[in-house]
């Protein structure tokens, strides 16, 4: 049997034939006429003014945390439940990351986000930023993160990477905060192969970012630096590739939800199962089918259907570890932490490339309930 990935690459557009033309127009290099149409087309996605085509997520958020000054020592609040990105970049900005728990959305609980701001104040420490995660497609809860950190006057950085496509009460992902973030790697819902995204309507913040994803070089016939730079800038080849799957979003989107869709009418009663809820503000990409496991109703473990998955050559993922249960993280303050343990200990994340054939995922059903029926302790 053919292995069956979490969320392959998916090449069905416009892609080659826009990569074509980067190669006949020579603009093989960090910059070109993709490259700045693919900005204008991803801030139009996000509903803002602004966009800097990067080499990364990670890039875009270590850049969001040096635009806003994060320095030695500085508290920077970010959602627990996320992938090591999300936070690495506060630390590579010599930040502290201080974490905080979700709610049964998944993604940040916006009281225990009001209990870290209210403390930080309290203690005349105001953190340099929130960064929150728009978690496996879900938007986090904006009408209520917004006007928190408006009134302890703290940016939001909305880490938006796997949630392209997304919308919150109709507006799409990655536009409430300062500044948002988009990945382009392999197993997004749009690839360049590698890549990411800055967003913001402030055209300052995005020129500053372009001028330090460029080495930072000053305007000048030689080359003049007066701060440290970076070489995070996307190449016009891979943004050509990023405009092709970008055209294709809507669709994209559309098999993501039909697979978890499909996964739930076949999955939904078994007992003890229960699937990542959709907040009622909203309506995720799915990017990825999660779902937990109850190991006393179901009478088998997340891992045993893991494993089982594993032998039939069908990859799957527990969901993110917490960053507040990480080793590299454990000095770092953190509040609540019982919900994002209980969605690691419980939950798994399922095959839901836009690109699987029924008949693949017809795979990944029968091991489920073959696990459901004879694994029972
Ligand atoms: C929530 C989250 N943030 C940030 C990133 C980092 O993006 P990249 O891999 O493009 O650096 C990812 C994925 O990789 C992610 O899932």
């Amino acid at each position: 049997m053919s292995r069956l990935y979490l969320s392959p690459p998916h090449v069905f557009g416009q892609e080659e034939q826009l990569v074509a033309d980067a190669f006949s127009s020579n603009w093989i290099a960090p910059l070109g006429p993709h490259v700045d149409a693919f900005e204008e087309e991803m801030a139009a996605a996000a509903g803002v003014a602004h966009a800097v085509a990067l080499s990364s997520g990670t890039a875009a958020l270590h850049l969001a945390m040096i635009g806003l000054g994060v320095g030695a020592g500085d508290e920077v609040i970010c959602s627990s439940l996320t992938f090591s990105a999300s936070a690495n970049p506060i630390v590579y900005a010599q930040g502290a990351p201080v974490f905080v728990d979700s709610d049964d959305t998944w993604t940040i609980d916006p009281n225990l986000l009001e209990d870290a701001l209210r403390e930080a104040d309290r203690r005349g420490r105001r953190p340099k930023a929130v960064v929150t995660v728009d978690l496996y497609g879900q938007c986090a809860d904006y009408d209520v993160i917004r006007p928190l950190c408006d009134r302890y006057g703290v940016p939001l950085i909305v880490d938006a990477a796997e949630a392209l496509g997304s919308t919150y009460r109709g507006r799409p992902s990655g536009g409430f905060g300062k500044m948002g973030v988009f990945s382009f790697n392999g197993n997004k819902i749009i690839t360049t192969s590698g890549g990411g995204m800055l967003v913001s309507d402030d055209e300052a913040v995005i020129r500053h970012a372009r001028f330090l994803a460029t080495q930072a070089r000053e305007t000048a016939p030689h080359y003049q630096h007066s701060v440290i730079g970076y070489n995070y800038r996307l190449s016009n080849v891979l943004a050509a590739i990023g405009r092709g799957q970008l055209r294709t979003l809507p669709a994209r989107v559309a098999a993501r939800r039909r697979i978890f869709e499909r996964y739930q009418t076949a999955l939904g009663s078994l007992p003890g199962l229960r699937f990542m809820p959709e907040a009622s503000y909203g309506t995720g990409n799915r990017w990825l089918t999660c779902l937990t496991i109850d190991p006393g109703a179901f009478g088998a473990t997340r891992e045993d259907v893991r494993v089982a998955l594993e032998a039939e050559n069908i990859e799957s993922r527990p969901v993110w570890k917490p960053m507040h249960l990480q080793p590299v993280f454990a000095s770092a303050r953190n509040y609540g932490g019982a919900v994002s343990e209980a969605l690691f200990a419980d939950g798994l994340c399922l095959p839901s490339g836009s690109n699987m054939i029924d008949a693949d995922q017809d795979r990944v059903i029968a091991v489920v309930q073959m696990v459901a029926q004879t694994l029972k302790r």
